[in-house]
């Protein structure tokens, strides 16, 4: 073990309120996953019978690794690397710095994107955007305006970050989170005003069981699950960390999924409908993020004066959304250097944000590499954490039943959630990783 750093002395911070501990992990989950690739997997895999496919796997494989990540770090009260160590001895040490890596690397992608966003707040505020939105795009996506964006993102998350759990993260999410959740719902009730915006609806969730049955489906649906609910890498872990003794852990990881999933679900009911009422609905067959850049203001193009205020309304949600999820990664890069090497939370922000910042610079001015470093974190680096951490909690732990019964009480179907760990989350995530990570070695491959 290493010796314990001789830091402050000053106790571990702690959330201020369950509602404010609730809403950080709900703006960690809500991001750019909800707001574009749950709806577009959704309507590409079989429209309802997708999300029954989804929900299945959230509650068989998400929400056994999310109870397990908070029961960890609430009951360690460390970051994830001495989390680990904590329940594990020395030799989980290098899982816990795959997980800092992790966050290095997300960050360093996502906040290229959430960057892209926040220019487009601007060009709806300042205009509104016009047809030749596809060329504007593929200007602006890569290279210095892109990586400047990214830097505004990232100073943002810096910011809030360095405030502290509960001056920081906590306010943000008790101010951010319920606005976030009012406009998506609004925009959803304006979208449903549209008229021909009917068939998007059809084409979102008409529903089709037979194109559920292919590994390539579940792969992405456990994928999904995985990004969405922010697991695999320790973020909710380190959020669980900032928790007291009296949270009920499944009451909350149930409150987590669903909102999580509700956001979702809504995403596609603003996205389907306003690409459909425009008649853009031969555009929306593009896997790639840059459908979202590209399609959707189209849309907004198209509906004149109201598109402005619609389109900036739209894209300050997917900022917010994003920002809310970019300062957990961050979290567990600055409290892993707190915890581990005595940093104070000043120091560790300002200075593994910055190292972050230029991390950004490579899928700032390579979208390529920025599809890359997407894929290996979705396919490989949080499928195969999310396998290792079950096998930790349920091999390698000694009793984290005892860890959840804590604030819960007895109930009667922990056994049934470490039975889950044990054997069916390490066998799904295996069948999903033995088909994912040949694919995206080959991708990276084939990409050099
Ligand atoms: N969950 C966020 C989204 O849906 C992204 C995210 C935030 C994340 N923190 C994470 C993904 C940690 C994986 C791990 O966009």
């Amino acid at each position: 073990m290493l010796p314990h750093p001789v830091v402050s002395g000053a106790p571990r911070e702690q959330w201020s309120s369950r509602a404010g501990f609730v809403l950080a992990a709900v703006g960690s989950a809500v991001g750019l996953g909800n707001m574009w690739r749950f709806p577009y997997l959704t309507a590409e895999h079989g429209g309802a019978a997708f999300v029954i496919l989804y929900v299945g796997v959230t509650l068989a494989v998400g929400l056994p690794v999310l109870l397990a990540e908070l029961a960890i770090g609430r009951g360690a009260q460390q970051s994830p690397v001495r989390a680990l160590v904590h329940y594990g001895g020395r030799r989980w040490r290098p899982l816990g710095l795959v997980f800092v890596a992790a966050g290095f690397l997300i960050l360093s992608y996502y906040s290229v994107i959430a960057g892209w966003a926040l220019r487009y707040t601007g060009i709806a505020l300042a205009g509104g955007f016009d047809a030749g939105i596809a060329e504007r795009f593929a200007e602006i996506s890569e290279g210095w305006d892109a990586f400047g964006f990214h830097l505004a993102i990232m100073a943002m998350t810096v910011g809030i970050v360095a405030g502290g759990v509960r001056a920081g993260i906590e306010r943000t999410a008790l101010v951010l989170m319920p606005t976030l959740f009012v406009l998506v719902c609004g925009l959803a009730v304006y979208a449903a005003t549209l008229e021909g915006g009917a068939p998007g609806y059809e084409y979102y969730l008409s529903t089709d069981f037979g194109d559920l049955w292919s590994r390539d489906v579940l792969t992405q649906a456990a994928g999904q699950t995985f990004f969405s609910l922010s697991l695999g890498m320790g973020a909710m872990l380190t959020y669980g960390s900032y928790l007291g003794r009296d949270n009920h852990l499944p009451n909350e990881a149930l409150l987590i999924a669903g909102a999580d999933l509700a956001v979702a679900v809504i995403a596609g009911l603003v996205v389907f409908p306003l690409i459909f009422a425009l008649g853009l609905a031969g555009a929306v067959g593009e896997s790639t993020v840059g459908a979202l850049f590209i399609t959707l203001p189209q849309a907004f193009a198209g509906m004149g004066g109201v598109g402005r205020a619609v389109g900036a309304v739209f894209f300050a949600v997917l900022v917010v959304a994003a920002l809310t999820s970019a300062i957990s990664l961050l979290e567990v890069v600055v409290a892993s250097a707190m915890d581990g090497l005595g940093w104070t939370r000043r120091r560790a922000a300002l200075g593994l944000g910055g190292a972050i910042a230029l991390l950004g610079v490579p899928p700032a001015f390579h979208i390529g590499v920025l599809d890359l470093m997407d894929k290996l974190a979705n396919n490989v680096l949080l499928l195969g954490g999310g396998l290792a951490l079950a096998v930790f909690a349920g091999w390698v732990m000694a009793d984290p039943v005892a860890e959840v019964r804590v604030g819960a009480g007895g109930v009667r179907w922990f056994f049934l959630w470490r039975t889950l760990l044990r054997f069916a989350v390490p066998a799904l995530l295996l069948f999903v990783l033995a088909d994912a990570v040949p694919k995206t070695l080959t991708a990276v491959a084939a990409f050099f």
